[in-house]
C-alpha cells in the first residue's frame, strides 16, 4: 500500500517507544526494542513462518497483548475479515499505525487474559495469536484453557513464547526462584517451559499440535482446537485425563471436557503448511511479511549472531535426540 506521507505529521514514529519494528513503508520505519546487533522482531519470526501457511480471508482473528501492533497488522493485511486486538494497557504507536495504514481493528484495553472470554460473549474466533505472553503470566494452563474456550471447534491458535529450549523433561521453570543460568532477572517473567510440557498444556487444553517453529530461545507452535477425545496424544496418560478426570466430583478443574464434545460452532481455518519441527536460523532468515523490516547491520553483526544461533541449534537439537 502506497502512503501519502506529504502532509502527514509522522514525528510520533521518532518520539515514541517502541516494541516492535514497523516498516510502514515509503521509508516510515519505527525503531522497536533491539540494537543493530539482533534481528528485528525475530521472537515472532515463528509467528510469521506458520502464518504464511494459513489462508485468513474471511476470518476473525484476535492478537492479544498487542503492543505496537505489528501482528494486528499483519493479519489484517494478510486478509482477515475482522482482527480485534487487545492489551493491558494503551498503545498510542498502535492507535497511530492504524490511522497512517488507514487499517480498521477492534483495538481493546486494558484486558487481560482472564477478561476476554467476557470481553468476547458468545463471539467465537477463528484464529488466536498469543505471542510474548506465557511466561508473564501466573497460569499458563489457564491462559491456554481461555484461548481454546475462544475458539471455534478447528480453529487455530498461534502461541509463541520464551522457552528452556536445552530441556528435554516434560518441566517448568519457576522464574523467582531460578537463579541459575536459565533464570531471567525481569520481575514479569513467572514460568518458563520446556517444549514438551508447552505441547502438553496445549494437549491437555483439547489442542492438537500442528507444527513448531523454534527460533534461539523462542518457541512457536501452531495448535488446532479440537474434540478432546481427537487430541491423539502419543501419552497415555493424557488419554486417561481426557476420559476420565471429569468423572470423579472431588476433583474439578475448570475445563469442560464436555462442553468442548458438544460444541457446535466450527471454523473452516486451515493451516496448509508442513507438520514438522523447525528451528529457524534468525541471522539467516528473510521474511516475506508486510511489515517487517530488513536488517540492516554490518556483516561482523551478522556472523555473530549466526554463530550465536549455531550454539541454540546445537543445544536444541541436542535436547531432542
Ligand atoms: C512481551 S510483549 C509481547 C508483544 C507482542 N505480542 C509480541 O509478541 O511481539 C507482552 C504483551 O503481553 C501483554 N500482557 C502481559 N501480561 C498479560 C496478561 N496477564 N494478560 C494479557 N496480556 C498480557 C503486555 O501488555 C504486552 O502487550
Amino acid at each position: 500500500m502506497e502512503i501519502q506521507t506529504t502532509d502527514l505529521d509522522t514525528s510520533w514514529l521518532e518520539d515514541s517507544n517502541w516494541f516492535h519494528s514497523i516498516d510502514y513503508g515509503n521509508d516510515l520505519i519505527s525503531r522497536g526494542r533491539f540494537s543493530k546487533k539482533v534481528p528485528p522482531n525475530y521472537t515472532i519470526y515463528g509467528v510469521y513462518e506458520l502464518l504464511k501457511d494459513i489462508d485468513l480471508r474471511d476470518m476473525t482473528c484476535m492478537d492479544i497483548g498487542t503492543m505496537d501492533g505489528i501482528v494486528a497488522l499483519t493479519l489484517k493485511n494478510l486478509g482477515a475479515k475482522h482482527v480485534i486486538a487487545t492489551d493491558m494497557a494503551k498503545c498510542e504507536t498502535f492507535v497511530k499505525g492504524c490511522e497512517l495504514l488507514n487499517y480498521e481493528i477492534e483495538y481493546k484495553t486494558p484486558v487481560r487474559m482472564d477478561e476476554i472470554p467476557e470481553l468476547l460473549g458468545p463471539q467465537k474466533l477463528d484464529l488466536v495469536v498469543n505471542a510474548g505472553i506465557l511466561y508473564h503470566v501466573l497460569d499458563p494452563v489457564e491462559t491456554l484453557r481461555i484461548c481454546r474456550g475462544i475458539l471455534k471447534k478447528n480453529g487455530l491458535l498461534i502461541l509463541e513464547t520464551q522457552y528452556l529450549f536445552d530441556e528435554r523433561r516434560p518441566i517448568m521453570s519457576f522464574n523467582p526462584y531460578d537463579n541459575g543460568r536459565r533464570g531471567n532477572p525481569n520481575a514479569n517473567t513467572f514460568w518458563r517451559a520446556g517444549k514438551k510440557t508447552i505441547e502438553g498444556m496445549l494437549e491437555l487444553n483439547a489442542f492438537k499440535i500442528l507444527s513448531t517453529v523454534s527460533v534461539n530461545g523462542r518457541f512457536t507452535v501452531v495448535a488446532q482446537a479440537c474434540d478432546p477425545a481427537q487430541v491423539d496424544s502419543k501419552y497415555p496418560k493424557m488419554k486417561n485425563v481426557h476420559e476420565t478426570y471429569l468423572r470423579d466430583e472431588h476433583y474439578r478443574e475448570r475445563v469442560d471436557y464436555d462442553g468442548l464434545t458438544k460444541e457446535k460452532t466450527s471454523s473452516d481455518i486451515k493451516y496448509l503448511g508442513e507438520r514438522t519441527d523447525r528451528f529457524i536460523f534468525r541471522s539467516l532468515y528473510k521474511s516475506n511479511m508486510p511489515f517487517q523490516p530488513v536488517w540492516r547491520t554490518g556483516k561482523a553483526n551478522k556472523i555473530k549472531t549466526f554463530f550465536n544461533d549455531l550454539k541454540f541449534w546445537i543445544s536444541t537439537k541436542i535436547a531432542r535426540i
